[in-house]
């Protein structure tokens, strides 16, 4: 059962449905979390923390963040999976398979494909500046993501790696959570205007979240 439909068509684009519906409540929280860094670095660090020992004493120290950690990895890999596979059938299926010429894909399948390898390529970035410090600019400060955070924007290439990524995240929930809504069967003609209106918004205020902490950083607001 489970094997017939991660076969079928339809059930690759419910997997890329739900996966990017976790990603995208994750992505809420973490703009939330991300904006109390204009409250300062008590405010910022001390919720870094909390991060780490939400849960207990039922959970262990860290316990809670690592099955988030999973189930982010989970829907990535599924993510990405069917997204490649979905996309393999899609040019199997082209009728012109004898003709020279490749069809072009639709400029939306060109966006999403595009936007989800740039996606992915930021947040191994992402994690080995902010997460581990491996690849960081400045003194990577475990325990201090501000001053991490204040040090990642200071240098130009972080600021445009961030700002390019988050511009695509924007334009990729746009369509992503529209074409999800399409999916589990939520569009219908009437709803059309309205989900529409609920993906711009989600889109705009999720990129405008994220890109306000670089823009902070770069005009001396957070410092
Ligand atoms: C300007 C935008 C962003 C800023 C300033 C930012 C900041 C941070 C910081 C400071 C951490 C480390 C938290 C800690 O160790 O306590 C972190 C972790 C993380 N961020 Fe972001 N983030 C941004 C955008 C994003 C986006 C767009 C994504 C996903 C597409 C993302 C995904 C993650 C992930 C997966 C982690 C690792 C969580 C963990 O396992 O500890 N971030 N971010």
């Amino acid at each position: 059962m489970a094997r017939t439909m991660w076969d079928s068509s339809v059930g690759k684009k419910t997997v890329m449905a739900v996966s990017g519906l976790i990603m995208l409540l994750y992505l809420v929280a973490h703009v939330i979390g991300n904006l109390k860094i204009f409250f300062g670095a008590g405010e910022f660090n001390h919720y870094a923390h909390w991060l780490r020992t939400v849960g207990e004493p039922f959970m262990h120290y860290e316990w809670t963040l690592w099955l988030i950690r999973i189930v982010l990895v989970v829907a990535v890999v599924a993510h990405a999976t069917s997204a490649y596979q979905l996309s393999r059938r899609d040019i199997r299926a082209r009728p012109s398979k004898y003709v020279h010429k490749k069809p072009r894909a639709s400029y939306a399948t060109r966006t999403m494909r595009w936007g989800g390898i740039i996606l992915g390529l930021f947040i191994v970035w992402h994690i080995l500046d902010l997460t581990t410090g491996t690849v960081h600019s400045g003194g990577f400060q475990e325990g201090h993501p501000y001053q991490n955070v204040v040090d990642t924007f200071s240098t130009w290439y972080g600021d445009v790696i961030y700002i390019v990524a988050m511009l695509a995240l924007g334009l990729h929930i746009r369509h992503g959570f529209w074409s999800a809504a399409q999916t589990l069967g939520v569009g219908s003609r009437t709803r059309e205007r309205a989900l529409r209106a609920t993906a711009d918004v989600l889109a705009l205020l999720l990129t405008a979240g994220f890109i306000a902490v670089p823009v902070g950083v770069m005009t001396g607001v957070v410092s």
